[in-house]
């Protein structure tokens, strides 16, 4: 079987200096125990789903060695959806029952996120390499900071220590294939796959203000409108006789209006 080269000591990653920034809310997101277990159990579906893309993507290279590399890759992404998915129901059996914790913060810790929207059909394979490169160093730096404040549960960090060497491994080859597929324009993929990634990060953003001004606008309808509406037809209720009484005059026998 071929042997591929993955660092005894992966390089050290940083995490975005956005995530940095949002520290203090990714210690309190990954604080509660079942949200925690819940969101585990969510980066499980997002690696499955990223592990059948690149199987797909497999399918259709037809360079030899992007597709071993793909289906080594898939099967570690298989294997990292195994451990989530894994913690996160020890998690949530070790917990009593109780109250579920329905907000999950997916804006803030959305796991390894870019795997999830990957469309491997109609992308060629510069393209490709480029937008995983850039998705899987995006992972690795939010995966690093997940282990971070996650000290009060050496479980869970330690399943995101173990899965964080295949990222380091993930993110390193694509960038090598890149340049070797694409040696002369290898740095306008990867631009253009941050141009991409910025533009879904701006519609993720815009759909929720709008899901919040949708919200807002319906609960200001309520306030506003429904208290004179419920008003008049008290009003109106009031001045109509109770029980049974003759029609009125003038009201048509044929129909009841
Ligand atoms: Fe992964
Ligand atoms: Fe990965």
């Amino acid at each position: 079987m071929t042997q591929y080269p993955r660092k005894k000591n992966p390089a050290r990653i940083r995490p975005s200096r956005f995530d940095r920034l949002l520290r203090p809310i990714h210690s309190w997101v990954w604080d509660d125990p079942r949200r925690r277990a819940r969101k585990l159990l969510r980066f499980a579906e997002t690696e499955a789903d990223g592990g059948r893309d690149l199987c797909r993507a497999a399918e259709l290279t037809s360079d030899a060695l992007l597709r071993r590399l793909y289906l080594r890759h898939a099967s570690d992404e298989q294997r990292h959806a195994d451990l989530f998915r894994k913690r996160g129901r020890a998690l949530i059996r070790s917990l009593p029952r109780g109250a579920e914790t329905s907000f999950e913060a997916n804006w803030f810790a959305p796991g390894e996120r870019g795997l999830d929207d990957v469309r491997v059909d109609g992308e060629n394979d510069a393209s490709l390499l480029a937008f995983l490169h850039l998705s899987e160093k995006a992972a690795a730096g939010r995966f690093t900071l997940y282990q971070e404040v996650l000290g009060e549960d050496p479980e869970t960090q330690a399943v995101f220590r173990t899965i964080l060497r295949d990222e380091v491994f993930h993110m390193t080859y694509t960038h090598q294939q890149l340049t070797r597929v694409a040696p002369r324009k290898w740095s306008a993929d990867l631009w253009k796959g941050r141009m991409g990634r910025l533009w879904k990060a701006y519609l993720r953003v815009a759909a929720a203000v709008a899901g919040l001004l949708g919200t807002l606008m319906l609960l200001l309808q309520y306030a506003l409108f429904l208290p004179p509406f419920a008003w008049l037809a008290k009003r109106k209720a009031r001045r109509e006789p109770e029980g049974w009484f003759p029609p009125r005059r003038g009201t048509p026998i044929r129909s009841q209006y």
